[in-house]
């Protein structure tokens, strides 16, 4: 038996102009109701009196249509409580729909049609598999208590009725005074624009600094997302070489609008840009025009080497950074930020306001108060040496095939190019799903290998998963 529902509204249009009787057609109409699902089995209808009022028609007219569908056995009356639905008044099978709906022609038009279906990690790890693609921080050591009196404060605070698309005064100054102490860079709240993450910032900075048609260079390989982005926004896309050290300066055109990199932790080859590159492609910035937009999505985390200045502090005029609390954190809270000049944090704000988006406010307080009572820094300085274990096992069953594996949560394992299907295709068949460099590249890879993420697998997974890697590497065949 259904759990009796709250009473419904079914939309009911009745003709007045003196065609069938209002009974036999509000009779008709709820029937109609009922068969296409709109009114559920279990679910209350209005009293006799109520619909009479709403429909502007006698009592009598409700009441006799009422009892029409009790005596076909559609409604059943239950003492003292009202009119229902009879559960057996189930919708009649939808027909398979005769054309194709407009939304499929549409969604075909749109040139969507090909996006890439990935079991989600949930997924894999509902079937026993161990995930060592890259992307995912390790967010089971969240600390639950420091969580819940966050999201606790948050909830008591007011709501705003006019939310400021730059986001929270308190937390944009918070968040200046991390940048300050994580990455060195000198800013203020006026500085910073508080977005649900890096994907979100840069479609903001697209939509505020590209016009349809403009060259947006992307680091090939690269941030697939970043591509798919910037094209949305009207960009061609440009792919930029990289090397072992991050982008190649020398190799970029000159006539880019804005070109988009990973200068902390190249993704996915994992270079962090020497400082002579650094000034280079400042100087580059300087003589073309173009605006650099600097992802530092994961530079909180480096091993053993010394921290690299921030693009954006060399020249804040034409680096636009950003930043997000996806992998020091977790990407379920959905904050980032971008760090520009006061000047065009107040563009992207208009620009925001325009397109209604926003970060919402509650999401913002509760991560204020993360920040406020140092909860992010104990996390930061847990996850570092948790990030820091998981490396080193990395590095004990992988070592001298790594690369790039200095910084962040990823780390690469280059193949010959014809090794890279058959060892992807092993380790899954020994329940290990690892990925290649075929998802980072905007057409045929030109670099081949494994891209191998550590923040998602658990460690004695992660060890399992390392060893299944280093037993099928060792087993290949030797390059002929
Ligand atoms: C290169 C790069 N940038 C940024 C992010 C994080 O994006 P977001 O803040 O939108 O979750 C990721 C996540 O995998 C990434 O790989």
């Amino acid at each position: 038996m259904p759990v009796p529902r709250q009473h419904a509204e079914p939309a009911l249009h009745l003709d007045r102009s003196g065609g069938a009787p209002l009974t036999v057609q509000l009779a008709a109409a709820l029937r109609a109701a009922m068969a296409g699902g709109s009114l559920a089995p279990g679910e209350r209808l209005p009293s006799s009196r109520t619909l009479a009022t709403q429909l502007g028609v006698s009592r009598t007219v409700v009441t006799d249509a009422y009892q029409q569908l009790y005596a076909e056995g559609w409604l059943e009356g239950r003492h003292g409580s009202g009119t229902f639905v009879a559960p057996g008044a189930a919708p009649a099978p939808a027909e398979p729909a005769p054309i194709e709906p407009a939304w499929r022609t549409a969604a075909a038009r749109s040139g969507r049609t090909d996006l890439e279906e990935r079991p989600t990690r949930g997924e894999l790890r509902e079937r026993g598999l161990i995930d060592l693609r890259p992307g995912a921080p390790w967010v089971r050591s969240v600390d639950r208590a420091a969580w819940r009196r966050a999201w606790r404060a948050a909830a008591d605070l007011p709501q705003d009725d006019d939310p400021d698309p730059r986001g929270l005064p308190g937390l944009r100054a918070l968040l200046a005074e991390h940048l300050r102490r994580y990455r060195g860079i000198a800013v203020g709240p006026e500085n910073i624009l508080v977005t649900r993450g890096t994907g979100n910032g840069l479609d903001l900075a697209g939509a505020a600094l590209i016009a349809p048609g403009d060259q947006a260079g992307v680091e090939e390989p690269g941030y697939g997302k970043a591509r798919t982005v910037l094209a949305a926004r009207g960009a061609r896309i440009v792919p930029c070489p990289v090397d072992h050290d991050g982008l190649v300066v020398d190799a970029l055109p000159d006539d880019l609008g804005l070109v988009y990199t990973t200068p902390a932790h190249q993704y996915p080859l994992g270079g962090r840009l020497p400082v002579p590159r650094r000034e280079l492609l400042i100087s580059w910035a300087r003589a073309t025009g173009a605006v650099v937009i600097e992802d530092d999505y994961d530079a909180e985390f480096r091993y053993d080497v010394a921290p690299l200045p921030a693009l954006y502090g060399m020249d804040p005029g034409r680096v636009v950074l950003l930043g997000t609390l996806s992998k020091t954190l977790t990407p379920d809270l959905g904050i980032g930020w971008i760090v520009a000049e006061p000047d065009l944090v107040e563009h992207l704000a208009r620009v925001r306001r325009n397109l209604t988006d926003r970060t919402p406010g509650p999401v913002q307080a509760a991560t204020a108060l993360l920040l406020e009572r140092g909860d992010l820094d104990r996390h930061l300085r847990r996850m570092r040496a948790e990030y820091a274990r998981r490396r080193a096992l990395l590095i004990e069953y992988l070592g001298p095939r790594l690369t790039g594996d200095t910084a962040g949560l990823h780390a690469m394992l280059p193949l010959p190019a014809r090794e890279v299907a058959p060892v992807v295709a092993e380790a899954a068949a020994r329940g290990v799903v690892v990925d290649d460099t075929g998802r980072t590249s905007h057409g045929e890879p030109t670099v081949h290998g494994l891209v191998l993420g550590y923040g998602s697998a658990s460690l004695p997974e992660l060890r399992r998963g390392c060893a299944a890697l280093a037993d099928i590497l060792d087993r290949r065949p030797p390059p002929a």
